[in-house]
């Protein structure tokens, strides 16, 4: 397996639109891997393709609850088949914008259908932590961020900040 770099926000790559996949394949089971892989390793709970500079529509997550074993799980071309009406407000973070928190409001519980890692059409309904971090990654199969659910205020307060580390990281010393 391999560690991926993540690409930081703002930057393009973080804007397209993902493109299905046909099949689970190898190729998509080695993607599932490295972002598994890449997402604990930066103690993330949730990641997706575009994220790792790949225009297919995968995502990975694996929220530990408090009450059930760590249960990582890879979706490919996810689909939200029904969303509760019931909202839930939480504070989300992503590895594409480090050390930025805000609060997002998303539907409380979801049903989602997606090709597993075996290649099988799969249905779960899921509530809470889960079903947000579900939610925040399919965002980013269509190219949109957590910022982008909040006032642009901070949106454009936290974009600006970023592109400034960037910035610097990227100057010579
Ligand atoms: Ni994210």
């Amino acid at each position: 397996m391999t560690l991926l770099p993540i690409i930081i926000a703002p930057d393009p790559r973080l804007k397209i639109t993902a493109k299905p996949v046909k099949t689970v394949d190898e190729s998509v089971r080695r993607l599932m891997d490295d972002m598994l892989e890449t997402m604990h390793a930066a103690n993330g709970i949730g990641l997706a393709a575009p994220q790792v500079g790949d225009k297919r529509r995968v995502i990975v997550v694996d929220v530990v609850d408090e009450d059930a074993e760590p249960d990582p799980v890879q979706m490919a071309n996810p689909e939200l088949l029904w969303v509760s009406d019931e909202m839930l407000n939480q504070e989300e973070g992503c590895l594409s914008l480090p050390e930025h928190y805000a609060e997002v409001e998303r539907h409380d519980a979801i049903r989602v259908r997606y090709i597993d890692y075996q290649g099988e059409i799969r249905e779960r309904e899921v509530a809470g932590v889960l079903a947000t971090c579900i939610q925040h990654e399919m965002d980013h199969l269509d190219g949109i961020l957590f910022v982008d659910r909040i006032s642009s205020l901070k949106r454009n307060m936290i974009l600006r900040k970023l592109s400034k580390t960037k910035k610097m990281a990227a100057a010579p010393a």
